[in-house]
């Protein structure tokens, strides 16, 4: 469960208190609509005030959740890994720079680079009085990703961006991507079209020379059957009340699918191997599906007479890599 941090919240109950109802059901119901169709845009989608502060209300707990998840695993695999300067493409309201901030407290340089200026209104509004220095002094930029030549970063993000690009803006901005010195974050929705775009973006990023960080335990072929299955983890995200009303749901939770791939182009580092399935408990064993470091995937079978390698399993998740 990753929830938004303390500060966030408060600021988007502010934000959101004067917010009439109707209003965020009548954005929310255009706005899931036009996302759920993972579409080229060819003008923002996320366009006037209403949508910007719908957004808030219903995506940002769950975006902040995907990429925290995303980059917590960076974390693992990469102990030492300090960055300094993130720099977060599309990045909407922000819900990359609180992730990023929240796993990485050593952030001091934080730029948004988003093209609709109600976004970024709204991004200040609530980093304005964040506790994190580096949240607070954000540097929100106005532009288009396919007008812009990025700046080198520790830490680029790009979270929930890609389908609104045509494939040749994600081509030519994963090329952009290939050329920084840091680490490359692209997050997608879990869904078999979020997959695809993560998967050509990992292809094109590996043949430039970057190597994956997580979640691929190598940089071989995707072992997935194409059509059949795709690569996704989940979060659980704590839906606040103005959420719950925003989207008409009754239940306190839900969970958000993602696909990701972060990548390096001048460290190696990754599990050994990585858990593709909520891990199934019967009596006494605990089977993992895991994609391995042979670029294959593997049922393993943890035993109770295996005893804490059995105790690990129980408590191990989906996403997490194996053995923890
Ligand atoms: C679904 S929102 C995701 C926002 C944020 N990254 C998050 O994870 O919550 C996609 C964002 O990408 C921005 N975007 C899409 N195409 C863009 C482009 N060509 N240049 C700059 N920003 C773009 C949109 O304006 C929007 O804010």
């Amino acid at each position: 469960m990753a929830d938004l941090p303390q500060d966030l919240r408060t600021a988007l109950e502010a934000a959101l208190s004067n917010v009439p109802a109707a209003q965020l059901t009548s954005s929310f119901q255009r706005l899931s609509t036009r996302y759920r169709e993972e579409q080229a845009a060819t003008s923002p989608i996320m366009a006037s005030p209403a949508d910007v502060i719908t957004y808030s209300a219903y995506r940002m707990p769950a975006t902040f959740a995907a990429v925290r998840s995303t980059l917590e695993q960076v974390a693992l695999q990469l102990p030492d890994f300090a960055p300094v300067k993130q720099l977060d493409l599309g990045g909407g309201t922000g819900s990359a720079v609180w992730a990023a901030t929240d796993v990485w407290p050593s952030l001091a340089n934080v730029t948004v680079l988003e093209q609709v200026t109600e976004a970024i209104a709204l991004g200040k509004k609530l980093t304005a009085n964040a506790e994190s220095p580096a949240v607070r002094t954000t540097t929100w930029t106005t532009g288009r990703l396919d007008q812009s030549t990025f700046e080198s970063a520790d830490l680029v993000t790009v979270s929930y961006v890609l389908s609104e690009l045509s494939t040749e803006q994600q081509q030519n901005l994963v090329a952009q991507l290939a050329t920084q010195q840091g680490l490359v974050a692209l997050i997608e929705p879990g869904t078999p079209g979020g997959y695809e775009r993560i998967v050509a973006a990992r292809d094109q990023l590996i043949a430039a020379g970057h190597s994956v960080i997580a979640p691929c335990p190598h940089d071989l072929a995707c072992p997935i059957p194409r059509g059949r299955d795709w690569c996704h983890f989940t979060s659980r995200v704590n839906r606040s009340a103005v959420h719950r009303r925003t989207k008409g749901a009754e239940l306190g939770f839900e969970d958000e699918k993602f696909s990701y791939v972060v990548t390096s182009p001048t460290l190696r580092a990754h599990a050994a191997n990585r858990v593709l399935r909520h891990p199934q408990q019967r009596k006494g064993l605990v089977s993992l599906r895991l994609c391995t470091d042979a670029g294959e995937l593997r049922e393993e079978l943890v035993s109770k007479r295996q005893g804490p390698l059995y105790r690990t399993a129980r408590n191990t998740e989906f996403g997490d890599p194996w053995p923890t």
